[in-house]
């Protein structure tokens, strides 16, 4: 058997760790056109062919306006329970055995839709998915970094009816312009409901923004923060203190953060000694799920057996789960490295 086509079964038969991903972000092309003919949501695409064509983003911003315009044909708890759970069974296929989901409320808010309407749809999936297949599911309640943070302060307190539901909060959307410190308050008050911390910073936006995210919003995880490597006192800073990077290989070719996949730094991070972990982000936006991560990832930067399990482990040391269950998902990873 050819060696590479074996070691590709191998990754994909891995149980790993997501920890970056935008629910969003996985509604298929199909389900997006036919949730907008249920919806009568009018979108400017009438096939399949032509939704596909408009996935030719040049950055973060023309990627964020399709995405947005995309999740505008939610809109019922049926098409949220959907969404939810293409993307479990996603899960199982890809031996995510832990998932930490992204909610994006202020995306549907404006259209009318509240928390129960997409909260129902949303917990109805996970609990079928547990007790069906045993998911880890973990939800981050995730803020628009391109809308005022008043705004924000007051989504968090609609969510307080669904304290128990939410690990942590995360910051996502449009780095330019949107500095980590303009939601200093939102953060502050979220560590103080007992909320965990994570934001996007060092996707597009410079060494300072992950400064910022640390310092000013004392975040334990950074999202993407590719760009570290431009201050090497930065790496040295995220070395020492051990804070996991949710890096999104797919996603910053696509976005042309880097030119090709072959450029692509996760390697070099984890050389470096960072604890850098795999994620999709938005998968179907992006051209694939966690598997084709690590195979792209494999054919273009030649990822071996023990760079893949470091990244593995990392994915789940780096998770917001309790000791106990990390520690249960370390074991399994630990299994299956020697059994196969
Ligand atoms: N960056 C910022 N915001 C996002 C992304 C991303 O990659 N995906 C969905 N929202
Ligand atoms: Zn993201």
């Amino acid at each position: 058997m050819n060696e590479k086509i074996h070691f590709e079964d191998w990754l994909s038969a891995a149980p790993k760790a997501e920890l970056h991903l935008h629910l969003d972000g996985t509604l298929e092309a199909g389900r997006l056109l036919q949730l907008a003919e249920k919806n009568r949501v009018q979108l400017p695409y009438k096939s399949l062919a032509e939704v596909e064509a408009a996935y030719r983003f040049e950055n973060l911003q023309s990627f964020l306006d399709l995405y947005y315009l995309g999740a505008s044909v939610l809109r019922d708890e049926e098409d949220f329970y959907h969404l939810m759970m293409d993307y479990l069974q996603r899960c199982r296929q890809n031996n995510i055995v832990h998932t930490e989901i992204m909610i994006e409320p202020q995306t549907y808010l404006p259209n009318g839709i509240d928390f129960p309407v997409f909260m129902a749809g949303f917990k109805r999936a996970i609990v079928e998915a547990r007790s069906s297949w045993g998911q880890s599911v973990q939800l981050i309640l995730s803020f628009l970094r391109h809308l005022p943070e008043s705004e924000a302060l007051g989504v968090l307190d609609q969510a307080e009816a669904y304290r128990d539901d939410f690990v942590a909060i995360g910051l996502a959307s449009s780095e330019q312009g949107n500095p980590p410190q303009k939601f200093a308050e939102l953060y502050r008050r979220a560590r103080e409901r007992g909320y965990r911390l994570t934001a996007h910073a060092g996707e597009e936006g410079p060494p300072a923004f992950i400064y910022s995210a640390l310092q000013d919003l004392q975040v334990e995880r950074i999202d993407h923060g590719v760009r570290c490597v431009e201050d090497d006192a930065l790496v040295e800073w995220l070395r020492e203190r051990g804070v996991p990077l949710t890096v999104c290989p797919l996603s910053n070719v696509r976005l042309c953060v880097f030119p090709e996949m072959a450029q692509h730094n996760i390697l070099q991070l984890l050389e470096r000694g960072l604890m850098v972990t795999v994620n999709s982000d938005d998968p179907t936006y992006f051209g694939g799920y966690m598997n084709d991560n690590f195979i792209a990832m494999h054919r273009a930067l030649n990822l071996n057996r023990s760079q893949a399990l470091q990244l593995l482990r990392n994915g789940f040391e780096a998770s917001f789960l309790p000791e106990a269950e990390k520690t249960a998902l370390l074991k399994q990873l630990d299994n299956f490295a020697e059994a196969a």
